[in-house]
């Protein structure tokens, strides 16, 4: 079996900059999780229908000719031949993405193809419930996160609108997946730490575990 290494946490905590440099340093695979969701999403958007209303979402999701690849070494979405990017952090998909993750339906569609990756290669995988429901097995969980002031300065930064308090809110209180941390994740509070500060933290909690094996 492949390592799987789980990095699950709230918007802006620093989970994708820090999982992209973690799979560098072990030469794994990086899959963003939240860029499966954030397609399906955008999708619906584009074809007119209201993320809101279940019954057409589910009627659509059969037929969505989204598919997951990758990029050298990391995961990429594609719509036909195109490859998704900045589409996927728009201020329409960052108000409905939430939305969308909360039907069961979405989720189990995209666990599979997430699990998917992992049986052909080692990856580092991010999002909000990879240690609790997607690899519930696997042995490296880390659970990062900052405090919301932090969080939201972060994503100003970037320059994007981002209701990340909202996200938040209705991400951890979905029925199915909620965000959490598994409770045999090790926390990583990254308040008052530099991007190079938690690589090297986790990837050297990875190396021991993995010697230890
Ligand atoms: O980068 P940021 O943390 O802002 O968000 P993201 O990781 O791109 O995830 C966008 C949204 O997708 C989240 O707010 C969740 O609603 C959903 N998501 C999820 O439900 N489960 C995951 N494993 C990953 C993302
Ligand atoms: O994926 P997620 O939404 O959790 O966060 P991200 O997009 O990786 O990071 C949000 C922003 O915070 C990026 O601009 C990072 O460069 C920055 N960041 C930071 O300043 N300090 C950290 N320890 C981690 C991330």
């Amino acid at each position: 079996m492949h390592p799987a290494i789980a990095i699950d946490g709230p918007a802006a905590s620093g989970k994708s900059t820090v999982a992209k440099l973690i799979a560098d340093r072990l030469g794994y695979t990086f899959i963003n999780t939240g860029a499966m969701y954030r397609a399906v999403t955008w999708y619906m958007l584009e074809q007119g229908i209201n993320p809101a209303d279940t019954a057409a979402v589910l009627e659509s999701l059969p037929s969505v000719p989204l598919s997951f690849g990758k990029d050298g070494s990391r995961s990429v979405v594609l719509y036909g031949q195109h490859v998704l990017g900045e589409e996927l952090t728009s201020r329409q998909v960052n108000d409905h993405v939430s939305t969308i993750a909360a039907i069961p339906e979405v989720r189990a569609l995209l666990v599979e193809r997430q699990r998917e990756y992992n049986r052909r290669e080692p990856v580092v995988m991010e999002g909000r419930d990879i240690g609790t429901v997607v690899f519930p097995d696997t042995p490296f969980k880390y659970f990062v996160t900052a405090s919301e002031e932090v969080r939201a300065a972060r994503r100003a930064a970037e320059g994007l609108t981002d209701s990340i308090a909202e996200r938040d809110r209705k991400d951890s209180s979905r029925a199915t997946a909620p965000l959490a941390q598994a409770p045999d994740a090790l926390l990583v509070d990254t308040s008052d730490m530099t991007i190079d500060q938690v690589v090297r933290f986790i990837t050297d909690n990875i190396q021991q575990k993995l010697s230890s094996r």
